[in-house]
């Protein structure tokens, strides 16, 4: 297959030669450049923030912030000590080290200072969507046994506080007004506490942020990454996301996905870089001003987004100067090449397209600047990291076939723990020496890597990992769903949005106002990014005999193919 590729543009990069990179790499040379590689004692949140305060970075901004009303920027110095603040916070109430300590606010400084402050104290960072509602809380909380959560009034009505034995401590941000037996108001917590702190140092292996996602079956999975996951954190802000001292760096993700912890907390500071935080929802006017205003020079973002940018049309990129971009880069969900064209004729820029999980902890494949892209390609494997298309025994299949996208297993920043379910992380390394993702790939003869899709029902929605299981459980707790399925249907714009296929029980009726009915109850109950868009009613699904819904078939119906074999299906 012949594809144009897209020349590598002129500009200074970290890095220079992608090959020669890695043929010679080596992750021990990258912990040379910590100072705990002689002490073995470490801690995230020192490295991303103290550490700087030693150097010329001391008064840099870290942190550019505004929302709707809030306009702050904070400097290194001043994040290190708002984090040591709130260190002696958790520390007053007898949180420490392995703790988990969930964060569950919307986007302002208060959260990063919470993550910070909560990895100073050693404890383990449970970052949730503010989208959650109560269920999808109460899963990760009752699974980790967290013992605090810091979030705002208008959220806590979704925490199960009383259902929730091991959590001792709700630490409230903005709140008004008598507080409640074990709620702690963040603000008169902060003025209370001193600014002296003596740091928890850790191991390379001991716990740091807990990131719940989705499989196709059972409910979401606490994958657990180790403060070990800073030295991929630095090197790929390096030479992926190309941080160089001068950058204004934003990355759209929230922190209640990977994506928002690892390059929208740890890398970028890590790295030194000036970070922009922008609290509210998406527009596209909003995000060009976003870029204009600060004179952002590194943008990370994802496809949804982008399309969503491209359909708002040229004629409103016109009205901005976004002449600082220097750097595009996305993830997240597959990047169609229309969408890099679009991006070559409204920036004059390149949008660099990677790849990794929640499971990953960090980057493995990506566009590197210093290369060719060919549209519609996830680029190639970060040097120290080998990448390969497998069948299902594990050998390595050869070029242009497809098969099972698995990584070697070992790289600095891969989970560590499904929490309190081994057997669960076993699954990934069920083939000896590999990891295997649960993506599907191949591998073009110039070692090229190209997504094909998942292999199993997970549902990729604007980016958002769902389960289709955790919405199907959700759907039948609704009073008038006997049984649901949950698929994801091919969306030009959201790459795929939920469906769901779903039979009533006796006395109901098939109705738009059901329909409305049964949506809303799953935005209230799990999470509006959760909800099905559109919904079918059947009078039966098609199950095995065992009493599964065959996804497989409901989604053979919705793409009109053929249902292959039905052997297993009953009567
Ligand atoms: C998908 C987000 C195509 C993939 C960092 C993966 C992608 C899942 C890409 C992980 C990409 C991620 N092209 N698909 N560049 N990047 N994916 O855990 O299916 O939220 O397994 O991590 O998103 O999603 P997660």
């Amino acid at each position: 297959m012949k594809v144009e590729k897209i020349p590598v543009a002129p500009g200074n990069f970290n890095l220079k030669n992608y090959d020669e990179a890695y043929a010679n790499f080596d992750w021990a040379d990258v912990e040379k450049e910590f100072t705990w590689y002689e002490t073995g004692k470490l801690n995230m949140a020192y490295e991303a923030i103290d550490r700087h305060l030693l150097t010329e970075r001391k008064d840099k901004t870290a942190l550019l912030y505004s929302d709707a009303v809030r306009e702050e920027s904070y400097s290194f110095a001043q994040l290190s000590e708002l984090s040591n603040k709130f260190g002696n916070v958790l520390r007053n109430l007898g949180i420490a080290k392995g703790d988990r300590v969930f964060v569950f606010m919307p986007r302002t400084p208060e959260l990063y200072v919470s993550v910070l402050g909560t990895l100073k104290v050693g404890a383990i960072v449970g970052p949730l969507f503010e989208a959650f509602m109560e269920a999808a809380v109460r899963d990760r909380l009752e699974n980790s046994e967290a013992v605090a959560i810091v979030t705002t009034p208008a959220l806590l009505s979704r925490v199960p506080v009383k259902d929730l034995p091991a959590l001792k401590h709700v630490i409230l941000v903005g709140a008004k007004g008598e507080l409640e037996e074990g709620q702690v108001s963040f603000e008169a917590a902060m003025a209370d506490a001193t600014s002296d702190f003596e740091i928890e140092w850790v191991d390379r292996e001991d716990g740091m942020i807990l990131h719940y996602t989705s499989g196709s079956t059972g409910k979401p999975k606490g994958v657990l990454h180790v403060h070990n996951a800073m030295i991929q954190h630095l090197q790929t802000g390096k030479w992926i996301v190309d941080l160089q001292e001068n950058d204004v760096y934003w990355c759209t993700a929230d922190p209640g996905w990977v994506t928002g912890t690892s390059y929208g907390i740890f890398s970028p500071w890590l790295n030194g870089a000036t970070m922009v935080v922008r609290g509210g929802r998406f527009t596209p006017e909003d995000w060009y001003k976003t870029i204009e205003k600060y004179k952002v020079t590194v943008w990370y973002s994802a496809p949804t987004a982008f399309r969503m940018l491209m359909g708002a049309g040229d004629e409103v990129i016109k009205q901005f100067d976004l002449s600082s971009l220097r750097h595009v880069l996305s993830v997240g969900e597959p990047l169609n090449p229309e969408v890099v064209y679009w991006g070559l004729r409204a920036f004059n820029h390149r949008i660099h397209d990677n790849w990794w999980m929640t499971e990953t902890g960090g980057q493995l494949i990506s566009n590197f600047r210093c290369m060719e892209i060919k549209p519609g390609s996830m680029g190639k494997p970060f040097p120290g990291i080998y990448a390969a298309i497998i069948d299902d025994q594990g050998n390595e299949l050869p070029p242009n076939r497809m098969g099972n996208l698995a990584i070697r297993t070992g790289w600095p920043a891969m989970m560590r723990q499904i929490w309190s379910n081994p057997a669960k992380y076993q699954e990934y390394f069920n083939i000896p020496g590999w990891y295997v993702s649960g993506d599907s790939a191949y591998k073009d003869e110039e070692g090229y890597f190209w997504f094909q899709g998942r292999i199993d029902d997970v549902i990729n929605t604007s980016g958002e990992r769902v389960g289709p299981f955790e919405v199907e459980s959700k759907l039948v707790e609704h009073p008038a769903v006997a049984e649901a399925g949950v698929i994801g249907k091919p969306d030009p714009v959201r790459g795929e949005i939920i469906k769901a296929f779903i039979s009533l029980r006796d006395g109901f009726e098939p109705s738009e106002e059901l329909m409305e009915d049964i949506r809303k109850f799953v935005k209230e109950g799990l999470a509006a990014h959760a909800a099905p868009r559109e919904i079918e009613f059947r009078d039966k699904l098609p199950k095995t005999r065992s009493g599964k819904i065959m996804r497989r078939v409901l989604k053979a119906w919705e793409l009109g193919l053929p249902t292959g074999d039905l052997s297993t299906m009953e009567d």
